[in-house]
């Protein structure tokens, strides 16, 4: 049996501290943000061949572009070798998650998509399929990812991470308000990705001293985090972002926006994701801050900007 309609959907991530040493083995700490989302439908093609609708791309599915290879190898191991689907179909693809920009865009395509052929072929859809299926298309997407970023898709709170399976909930006590800026401008996660491991391979004592430095600076924010100390946690994120330029994956532009919200008062600043471009994130527990750093953030260069509250205090406490 098929559904007329397939739906499916997922949400942007926001990884606060461990971009990049989280690859290897370092703790991280992510955040599920639904202020953008992707929304996949999935029905039977009246054409004899399969067609997608994207941002990118309106056509064939076995014309589709390169860039968006992963949506491809996504469309035909979820469809055709996972469920068996032979006839065609149509994907339409919409998204308010900017592409490319450090929130996900990527692993929350593949989720919607696999959750709408899923929908579709009415089948049940267990989380370690639908991680396991996620990490194919993120592998595509971004060389040799650390299950960050598929994990984060099928969480509804901030997590602490570490590969291949420690995860546990973070609650943040309180309230504190975390903003993005975009840049504008594409980050080029796989190249990054792989420009790290280079020097990783090539021991560069430099590279493997940030990482280092980095994994501490994770777990110092967990306690922070726990402490309720965000002037403490603001600290170690400009921290964290000193190291990842060590590393070589900021970007002037990235560097120029953090320096702003950091002069309009934020706790801290640093980029998120893969970097080389996409969006930085700052900190403040004051609510009438917030529009002040949005603004000085626009001011500096930022196309977009999201503020987000982060109080998911614990229920037991
Ligand atoms: C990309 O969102 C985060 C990176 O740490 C890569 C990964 O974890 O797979 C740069």
């Amino acid at each position: 049996m098929m559904k007329l309609i397939g739906h499916g959907r997922s949400h942007a991530k926001i990884i606060l501290m461990g971009e990049h040493s989280v690859v290897y083995g370092g703790p991280a700490i992510a955040v599920p943000y639904s202020g953008v989302e992707v929304h996949v439908k999935v029905k039977a093609s009246e054409l004899d061949k399969s067609t997608v609708r994207c941002a990118f791309y309106e056509g064939l599915v076995e014309e589709m572009p390169d860039v968006i290879a992963s949506l491809y190898h996504t469309i035909r191991v979820t469809a055709e070798k996972t469920l068996g689907i032979s006839s065609p179909l149509d994907y339409i693809i919409e998204s308010t998650i900017p592409a490319e920009r450090g929130m996900g865009s990527s692993a929350a395509v593949a989720c919607a998509l696999i959750r709408a052929l899923y929908d579709f072929a009415e089948r049940p859809l267990s989380q370690s399929q639908l991680l396991g299926l996620i990490s194919e298309a993120e592998t595509i997407a971004h060389g040799s990812p650390s299950g960050l970023d598929g994990l984060l898709m099928t969480k509804k709170n901030p997590v602490i991470f570490r590969r291949p399976q420690e995860i546990e909930n973070l609650f943040f006590k309180g309230s504190l308000y975390l903003i993005v800026g975009d840049s504008g401008h594409i980050g080029r996660t796989k190249e990054a990705v792989m420009d790290v491991k280079r020097q990783i391979d090539s021991q560069d004592a430099k590279a493997k001293e940030a990482i280092e430095a980095i994994d501490q600076l994770v777990l110092s924010a967990r306690e922070a985090i726990d402490r309720c100390q965000w002037e403490q946690l603001g600290h170690l994120m400009t921290k964290d972002h000193h190291f990842l330029q060590v590393l070589g994956v900021s970007s002037k532009e990235l560097d120029a926006l953090v320096a702003s919200a950091l002069t309009a008062g934020a706790l801290g600043a640093k980029l998120t994701g893969g970097g080389r471009g996409g969006c930085m994130i700052a900190i403040t527990d004051d609510p009438d801050r917030v529009e002040a750093i949005r603004a000085n953030l626009i001011k500096a260069g930022a196309k977009t900007t999201y503020a987000h509250q982060l109080h998911t205090a614990n229920p037991l406490l």
